[in-house]
């Protein structure tokens, strides 16, 4: 099992799945992560009273899309931690085309070509196995069914302004802690064409967020605590660089970018 928090996020503490949850509600509450979102999401073409899903729909912003934005007729979201989905409850409950269940990726429990939009939105850099995935999104979207897969590529993550920043090493340790596959988004195209699909459009996207973005924070905060799990730095070390990321903040020179990717296939026929 990968040691990715995501990867298994059903059984990591209630403490990890509580900070997951307030940093994948932070991510999913910046305007440029609805941007981007909303740009592949925006791109669909889904017949009337369409039938949508979105696996590892963490806070469920992005299975919201999917009837806001796709125009599908409802969604549903599967996601294998009850917290999030507790929260993704919370957060929906005011639209009653979304339905959230916990669940895996790799096993639905969904009829044959019963959907015709699968969402993979940041899932499948957590995954082991992401083949698994895909081949369940094939067997569960009916023949022309649309598949939208967006993923970071952790390569890209960056907070450094210099030479020796020290924010290096907190993103490189944070990605090194939280990303099963690095180097997955280079490989998705071909892992696509694997599995049957046919990519219609592929995107790329430079996130570059507000100065004082909280979601770019929750990176440096998560980072700095990863180094003090491993042991390499102290506790005291940590709070510095919590507090280092806050004054670059208040003098406006805090800088972070994410490359991010998009694919949208369809399934032939
Ligand atoms: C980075 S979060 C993204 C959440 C959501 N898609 C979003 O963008 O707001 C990845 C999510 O995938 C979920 N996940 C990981 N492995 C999974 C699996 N095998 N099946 C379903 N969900 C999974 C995690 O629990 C986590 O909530």
């Amino acid at each position: 099992m990968s040691n990715d928090p995501y990867a298994d996020l059903g059984n990591a503490s209630q403490e990890m799945q509580d900070r997951l949850v307030e940093a994948m509600i932070a991510r999913a509450e910046d305007p440029k992560q609805i941007e981007m979102r909303r740009d592949y999401m925006a791109r669909l073409s889904l017949p009337e009273g369409a039938r949508g899903v979105e696996l590892g729909s963490g806070p469920g912003d992005v299975t919201r899309d999917i009837v806001e934005v796709a125009g599908a007729a409802e969604a549903l979201g599967i996601e294998p931690s009850p917290i999030m989905v507790e929260a993704a409850k919370a957060r929906h409950a005011d639209l009653k085309t979304l339905t959230f269940e916990v669940g895996d990726a790799k096993q639905t429990g969904l009829d044959d070509e019963s959907m015709d939009l699968v969402v993979l939105h940041t899932l499948l850099i957590h995954c082991p196995g992401p083949e698994e995935v895909l081949a369940e999104a094939f067997r569960i979207l009916r023949p022309g069914g649309c598949l939208t897969v967006f993923d970071e590529d952790p390569p890209s993550v960056t907070a450094a302004v210099g030479d020796h920043d020290p924010f290096r090493p907190v993103v490189d340790n944070l990605i090194r802690a939280y990303v099963h596959d690095r180097w997955l988004v280079r490989r998705t195209p071909a892992l696509l064409a694997a599995s049957g699909f046919e990519i219609q459009h592929r995107d790329g996207f430079l996130y570059l967020p507000a100065t004082d973005s909280p979601y770019f924070l929750t990176i440096i905060d998560r980072g700095a605590d990863t180094l003090v799990d491993d042991g390499v730095i102290g506790t005291a070390l940590a709070a510095g660089i919590r507090d280092e990321a806050r004054r670059r903040v208040s003098a406006q020179s805090f800088f972070g970018s994410i490359a991010f990717v998009s694919i949208i296939a369809t399934k032939p026929g």
